[in-house]
């Protein structure tokens, strides 16, 4: 048999927010809603939105510095930094460039992966691979993301939904037991581009006058049919990392679901028939962060010292692309 490299294992977590709230109250004077309807059809009640002088790299920062000192390790000794965001401070260099001059890393190399939501699911199925392949010892992995900045504050079938933050998790080489990641999935499905997307900005449409007028920078969304799919696919692909890992629903702890809607978390759970209870929801404070919200969830579950050692610990994610991910770990 040949020798199975180790495992990675998370070493520490980190997360921020922005300070400045918005409640589905103050949203409610801007557009045609309601506390009731987002509440109701979203679960929703608040979102972080980062000042203007701010960008994704303070967050991610703050997110990083944090999972940088619950995991005990020195900026001088990491290696790699990998961070999933669809909405980095430049259309290049990378945020991972910006983080690693921020975080005054030194001997690191930095790059970004862009899967939207599931940014943080792909960075992390990286930077396992990097560790159990030997190359590296050590990865800081960041989601992060402003979708704000991406808003159109006139449409209320988006601008109600998402909010800012960042997440990290300090990823390391374990020691050969049974913690750490067991299983990790990533499925695309490209056809979908243009049911989640951003009209303008790219190669395709670049920037003109006509597009600012025409309010292309914002997010489009065809929501029903992100709901429909995100359902399917995040049962599917939980399932299939489960199995990879020789587990069934009922030996998982917690899951730690990407953070869109109450009602995709709840129908998701049903259908894998795990009570809700082991579900973690915490958009009714920040609303859909993006790459953020896996990260950001995990961490606040950790620091609440909801996960024990041994714990097995489901991370699953959905979103533009369609791109969406699973992951298993024992801690
Ligand atoms: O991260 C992954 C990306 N995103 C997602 O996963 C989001 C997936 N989709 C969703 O969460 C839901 O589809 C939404 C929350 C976006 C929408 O909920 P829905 O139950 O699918 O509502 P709908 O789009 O079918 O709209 C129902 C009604 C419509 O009015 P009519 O046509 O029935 O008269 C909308 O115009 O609700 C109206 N509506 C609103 N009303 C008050 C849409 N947005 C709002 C709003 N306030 N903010």
């Amino acid at each position: 048999m040949t020798q199975t490299a180790p495992r990675s294992v998370i070493l520490g977590t980190g997360s921020a927010v922005p300070s400045k709230v918005v409640t589905n109250d103050d949203l409610a004077k801007i557009v045609d809603t309601s506390d009731e309807w987002i509440t109701t059809r979203t679960g929703i009640r608040e979102r972080r939105v980062l000042e203007d002088s701010k960008a994704t790299s303070d967050l991610a920062l703050l997110a990083s510095e944090r999972a940088l000192e619950d995991a005990g390790l020195d900026v001088g000794d990491l290696e790699a930094i990998i961070a999933g965001t669809c909405t980095p401070d430049y259309q290049f260099p990378s945020l991972g460039c910006v983080l690693e001059a921020k975080l005054g890393a030194k001997e690191v190399f930095s790059f970004d992966v862009n899967a939207a939501c599931s940014g943080f699911l792909n960075a992390l199925s990286v930077a396992d691979l990097f560790i159990r392949s030997g190359r590296i010892g050590n990865a800081l992995v960041v989601g992060s993301d402003v979708l704000s900045r991406y808003l159109d504050w006139q449409d209320r079938s988006t601008c109600i939904l998402f909010g800012d933050a960042a997440g990290a998790a300090v990823l390391g080489a374990g020691d050969n037991g049974d913690r750490g990641i067991l299983s990790t999935r990533l499925q695309t499905d490209g056809s979908y581009a243009e049911t989640l997307y951003i009209r303008a900005g790219g190669t395709k449409k670049p920037a003109t006058q006509e597009t600012v007028e025409n309010r292309e920078h914002s997010i489009y969304m065809n929501g029903k049919e992100v709901f429909k799919v995100a359902v399917r696919s995040m049962e599917d692909i939980s399932r299939r990392v489960l199995e990879e890992a020789g587990l069934g629903v009922e030996d998982v702890s917690l899951v730690v679901p990407h953070q869109a809607n109450r009602r995709i978390i709840a129908a998701l759970a049903a259908r894998l028939d795990i009570p809700m209870d082991r579900v973690v929801v915490n958009l009714d404070r920040y609303g859909n962060t993006s790459a953020a919200s896996v990260p950001v969830a995990l961490d606040e579950v950790r620091r609440a010292g909801r996960i024990a050692e041994g714990d097995i610990v489901l991370l699953n994610a959905f979103g533009a692309g369609f791109a969406w991910g699973a992951s298993v770990i024992r801690f």
